[in-house]
């Protein structure tokens, strides 16, 4: 599907995306702007247990490639 890092790559956005959206990285860890974090469904279970691993977690922290 047309997740965020999908979308990125498409439009030549530089992301990392070892595992290929298949939830088993955090090498897509993005941080959020503020302004948009509200209209982001919340983060399910398996992107949070992932996200516990990626370096500089902050309030606002996503993967990117769980971002649609
Ligand atoms: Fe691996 Fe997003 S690309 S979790």
């Amino acid at each position: 599907g047309d997740n965020l890092l999908y979308l990125c790559h498409r439009y030549d956005v530089p992301m990392e995306g070892a595992c290929e959206a298949s939830l088993a990285c955090s090498t897509c860890h993005v941080y959020v702007d503020e302004d948009y974090l509200d209209t982001l469904p919340e983060a399910e279970e398996e992107e949070e247990d992932m996200l516990d691993m990626a370096v500089q977690l902050k309030e606002n922290s996503r993967l990117g490639c769980q971002i649609r």
